[in-house]
């Protein structure tokens, strides 16, 4: 299969299937446990089906949001995720390239593979920070230093991952990093010499955002045992409270998913949330952000920003979402399949669908702007 003949995320899953080693392609696509929260994360919108309105006029379609004071031309962003590199080796360089392209937002995880000041001072694309709260705060005031430094506009800290989810494939193929596999996993890597190659001629794995502080490369760590023994279980309210007042600026908690929290969200001054399960990759049998989202907006709604992850595959996924009240909506496996298949030109190819798509259902909805879509649009089964 060529990224020429990849028309949706299915295509784009399976091309990146075929590039990449086995570990590698089960650690993106997989979730916790049974993965029954990843499956209903995108089995959720078909609950709920979209009533258009005819001959409102649709020939000029503008798709611009704003959300957490950033303007951008399109209501969806790429989430930021760990590891970039190791999907392709271009990495977060493509994925913050395709976001500038089509003006909208990205930044690099704690877990990034290039340097948050390097994203920052190249692309011009509102940056966002993913934040994990590690057990040594040294490390957290330098982050937090390091962010500040570099303009960083929006501080994202990742709540849901106080330990580390189930990941059952990744137990079966070994992966962790640095890579140790096992005679299954080390079997799959072979059978992708291409991606190998790439590998080895470019420029050696790092966390840069971490590198200064832990060793990673000391002894072999799964995303799991990370979680577990380099984030801080104590993390509470009160410390993220001063978080939020030392950053004094955008700052959104990512993963809440209670009326509760994002309630008390609102009270610690945030400025947004985003209703996200990881993907599915944390608390199996959590429930689904599509099936949780209006119950948020409406307790929330009209004094937070609520952003939306977790299962967008279509663009009537995001049109369902952006109607019940989320302000923004963020990409995932969406983009890093796409990242995985072709690089920057992969991650452009599926950004390019996606916002054709977003504009065909718009039109098709009688919508010409992303405030025209309300709950008259949507009605559940
Ligand atoms: C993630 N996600 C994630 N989130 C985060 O806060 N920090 C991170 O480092 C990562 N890393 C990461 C790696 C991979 C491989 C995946 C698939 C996901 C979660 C991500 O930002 C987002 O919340 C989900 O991916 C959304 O779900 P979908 O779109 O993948 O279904
Ligand atoms: C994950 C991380 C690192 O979901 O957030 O794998």
């Amino acid at each position: 299969m060529m990224l020429r003949n990849c028309h949706n995320y299915h295509d784009l899953r399976k091309l990146a299937k075929s590039r990449l080693p086995g570990p590698i392609f089960n650690y993106i696509d997989g979730g916790a446990d049974d993965e029954v929260t990843m499956r209903r994360n995108s089995e959720a919108f078909q609950t709920c089906d979209l009533i258009p309105n005819v001959l409102t006029g649709v020939k000029d379609i503008d798709l611009s949001v704003e959300v957490m004071g950033q303007k951008l031309d399109l209501p969806v962003y790429l989430s930021p995720t760990a590891l970039q590199r190791l999907f392709h080796h271009q990495g977060e360089r493509a994925t913050a390239a395709a976001a500038e392209k089509f003006g909208t937002m990205f930044g690099v995880s704690s877990l990034g593979t290039v340097s948050m000041e390097e994203i920052a001072q190249q692309y011009d694309t509102p940056q966002v920070y993913q934040f994990y709260f590690h057990k040594d705060r040294g490390l957290n005031n330098a982050m937090m230093q390091r962010a500040k430094e570099s303009n960083v506009n929006v501080m994202m800290l990742t709540v849901d991952s106080i330990t580390g989810g189930n990941r059952e494939r990744d137990l079966r193929t070994g992966f962790s990093i640095p890579f140790r596999l096992n005679l299954s996993g080390l079997w799959q890597f072979a059978t992708r010499p291409m991606w190998g190659i790439n590998y080895l001629t470019h420029e050696k794995f790092s966390l840069p955002q971490l590198d200064a502080h832990i060793d990673m490369g000391s002894g072999a760590s799964s995303i799991g045992d990370y979680f577990t023994n380099m984030l801080d279980p104590s993390m509470n309210w009160k410390d993220v409270e001063e978080m939020v007042k030392f950053w004094d600026g955008e700052f959104c908690l990512k993963g809440v998913m209670s009326v509760e929290d994002a309630k008390r969200a609102v009270d610690i001054g945030c400025t947004g949330i985003v209703i996200s399960n990881h993907g599915g990759r944390q608390l199996d049998g959590s429930r689904s952000s599509f099936d949780h989202l209006a119950e948020i907006v409406d307790a929330v709604g009209d004094q937070i920003d609520v952003v939306f992850d977790s299962g967008v595959q279509r663009g009537t996924h995001v049109l369902k979402a952006l109607a019940i009240g989320a302000k923004a909506v963020g990409l995932g496996r969406y983009y890093l399949f796409a990242l995985a298949a072709a690089g920057q030109a992969g991650v452009e190819r599926a950004m390019t669908l996606l916002v054709a798509e977003i504009e065909r259902d718009m039109r098709l909805m009688g919508c010409s702007k992303i405030s025209d879509l309300n709950r008259e649009h949507v009605r559940f089964r």
